[in-house]
């Protein structure tokens, strides 16, 4: 039976073995060479549950995709093609590298970045491309890894808003190169912020590992029970600690703690999301003006959230959020912004002196950041719902029956 909790005592009723795992972390105590173990047994059940050799904890899905292009050697010069729908993390690491983000536009009824596109898109200097598992689904990847095969380019998945959702067979992140996670906290599983790569590549996983921990020798690309090297070694004067330049973006263990009690419950977490997705379907059904995310067949989508395309110029986005809200329903999120369009894209507000996109080492030709980059994109963001689905239900009830009667109204049926 689907978990579809009627109250907030039972949301949080099942969350026992988050606080018995976060009271094992306090019991611990704090030391600063040596922990409970929790990232690791985290790492350890993801990587089982997903069926890879490697998965590495970091404090966001930000840093995991930030180290997926230290560990595929992504620098100067690069270019790595991103999709402009996203949360403006996809493309903030590229530039994080001083690599160049290059916008290719999406598909007009999956919403997921065009293969197509990313095709026009490829140019000598790209490297790699980051396609988003946007509200849940996976994009077209076997063309993506058809084109990345053929071009010799890493493939990064951002899964942060999907888990457990499958591609003709396979589970969505463990089809690229490396998969990245987020546990920020909207996500299926949450510890409030975290994030976790996973790959079957043991030098990424080893490049991942150093990139998330200031790439301390010690660390191998298998898990263990602390990123810091032993004591004996590092108390003595000679160690050579850093072999490379890494970041700290280690998970704590007490968040830790609280992501591997949600991952053990995964199932249901996911289960929820599409039991209220298929809510919205419902309410949605009869209305040729609300289009849903189109599903390709083969593929599970498992909603992140559930969106809808206001097809129809009679109505605007406001007016129909306004009339939800007016027949009880919660105000309604639109999409973000294409990410070229954030002023800190359109006015290249980057590292100064004019990197990535000016620098001496890029030898392309910079994309201009400006209205009309991806003309798709630019047509349908503005017109998009993005419902939520982790709502209890009698939360999720008042927001179909709010749908309803907004639907009946601007059809003149009430
Ligand atoms: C598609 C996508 N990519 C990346 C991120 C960044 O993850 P985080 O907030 O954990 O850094 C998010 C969510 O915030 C996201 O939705």
């Amino acid at each position: 039976m689907t978990w579809w909790p009627e109250t907030d005592e039972e949301l949080n009723a099942p969350r026992v073995n988050e606080y018995k795992y976060v009271k094992e972390v306090l019991d611990y105590g704090w030391h600063n060479t040596s922990s409970p173990g929790i990232n690791m047994r985290l790492e350890q059940t993801f990587a089982d549950r997903f069926g890879v050799k490697y998965a590495i904890t970091h404090n966001s899905g930000t840093g995991t995709m930030h180290t997926c292009l230290m560990a595929a050697g992504i620098g100067p010069g690069d270019e790595v093609i991103v999709p402009p729908i996203t949360a403006a993390a996809t493309a903030y690491v590229v530039i994080h590298q001083n690599a160049v983000p290059v916008f290719a536009d999406i598909d007009p009824e999956t919403f997921q970045i065009d293969a197509a596109s990313i095709r026009d898109h490829i140019t000598p200097h790209t490297r790699a491309i980051i396609p988003v598992a946007l509200y849940g689904l996976a994009p077209d990847m076997d063309e993506i890894m058809a084109l990345a095969r053929e071009h010799d380019l890493v493939v990064i998945e951002d899964c942060a808003e999907c888990y457990l959702a499958e591609y003709k067979g396979r589970l969505v992140g463990t089809i690229g190169d490396m998969g990245s996670f987020s546990f920020q906290g909207s996500k299926h599983m949450t510890c409030g912020d975290g994030g976790i790569v996973i790959t079957d590549n043991a030098e990424y996983a080893k490049g991942v590992r150093w990139g998330m921990a200031f790439a301390y020798s010690s660390l191998e690309a298998e898990s263990a029970p602390t990123t810091a090297p032993p004591k004996e070694v590092r108390q003595d004067p000679n160690f050579a600690r850093h072999l490379a330049l890494g970041w700290n973006y280690r998970l704590p263990e007490l968040a830790a703690a609280s992501a591997l009690g949600q991952l053990e419950r995964l199932e249901d977490l996911v289960g929820w999301r599409q039991a209220v997705a298929a809510g919205y379907a419902e309410v949605i059904a009869d209305c040729d003006w609300l289009v849903p995310q189109r599903v390709p067949e083969g593929l599970t989508n498992t909603y992140w959230c559930y969106t809808v395309l206001l097809d129809t110029h009679e109505i605007t986005w406001h007016q129909f959020r306004d009339k939800v809200v007016e027949f009880g329903g919660e105000p309604i999120y639109g999409a973000w912004r294409p990410v070229y369009l954030e002023p800190a894209f359109t006015e290249e507000r980057f590292y100064g002196r004019g990197c990535p996109n000016h620098c001496p080492l890029y030898e392309g030709t910079p994309q201009k950041y400006a209205p009309g980059l991806c003309p798709v994109v630019e047509s349908i963001q503005p017109r998009l719902f993005q419902f939520r689905t982790n709502y209890i239900r009698p939360r999720a009830q008042r927001q179909f029956d709010a749908l309803a009667k907004a639907i009946a109204f601007f059809e003149g049926r009430s």
